[in-house]
């Protein structure tokens, strides 16, 4: 981070999204870095315990240590976790470096049981938008525990979000009191596609199962996004291989 700048868990996924994408080197610049002069070698270290320290006594993260647990910086923590050691994966990073059964059960207090929509703080109403940033912290949370039971109510959220999230004018928004916009048309977009898949890390690899849906008036299936990038997963895989090809050390 910048020398004085701020320092948060967004940036803390931004840059690991970057290393990782983009395939940067890991090392610290030698000269002028505070995390050089603070003993630190590599873009990772120290970065698990930042994020441990993010997790709030309700057990979501918020933006820095000390703050309230949010729905935005907990999927940043999470996601950014599982790019922290490809070799560990979700499965590692998550249970290692946060209490795991708190985060569950904060992750899982989000969801609303009469709209099924999902709220980003404790004692807030539901909003479109977190049907990402909750909602992808379900694929996230999901891999971190093989063989889980249907942890999470899809169905309920794919309704709240094609019930109340549409504009009868198109596009979606944070709820029917509210216009529709392009924040909430994407985050209500990746939430919907996340209602679709059950995610697993397995050997590195990021791996989709469909999930059946019996109903006739089922929305057609959206695309599969990659659960930490959130992008199209053939786009995620293409620019991945593209940088393997191309490294910049
Ligand atoms: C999920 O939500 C749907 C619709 O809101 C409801 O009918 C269903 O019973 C819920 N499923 C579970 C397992 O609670």
């Amino acid at each position: 981070m910048a020398e004085g700048g701020e320092t948060d868990v967004r940036a803390v996924y931004i840059v690991l999204v970057l290393l990782t994408l983009f395939n940067l080197p890991h090392t610290l610049p030698e000269t002028s870095s505070a995390a050089r002069a603070a003993g630190h070698r590599t873009f990772q270290d120290g970065v698990g315990q930042y994020i441990r320290a993010c997790q709030s006594f309700e057990g979501g993260l918020g933006c820095a240590p000390s703050t309230e647990a949010h729905g935005a910086y907990t999927f940043c923590g999470i996601a950014a976790l599982c790019l922290l050691d490809p070799w560990q994966g979700p499965k590692g990073t998550i249970h290692k470096y946060l209490d795991f059964d708190a985060l569950l059960q904060w992750v899982l207090w989000r969801q609303d049981d009469i709209t099924g929509g999902l709220a980003g703080r404790t004692n807030k109403l539901v909003d479109n938008c977190y049907s990402h940033w909750i909602g992808g912290c379900w694929s996230l949370l999901e891999s971190a525990i093989p063989e889980s039971p249907e942890l999470f109510n899809r169905s309920s959220l794919a309704l709240y979000i094609l019930a109340c999230g549409q504009a009868p004018y198109g596009g979606l928004r944070d709820k029917p009191s509210h216009d529709s916009d392009a924040y909430h048309s994407c985050y209500g977009l990746a939430g919907l596609s996340a209602t679709m898949y059950r995610w697993q890390y397995v050997d590195g690899q990021w791996l989709h199962t469909p999930i059946t849906r019996g109903a006739a008036d089922s929305p057609p299936d959206l695309r599969p996004l990659h659960p930490v990038y959130v992008v199209p997963m053939e786009e995620a895989m293409a620019t991945e291989e593209y940088f393997k090809l191309r490294p910049l050390a």
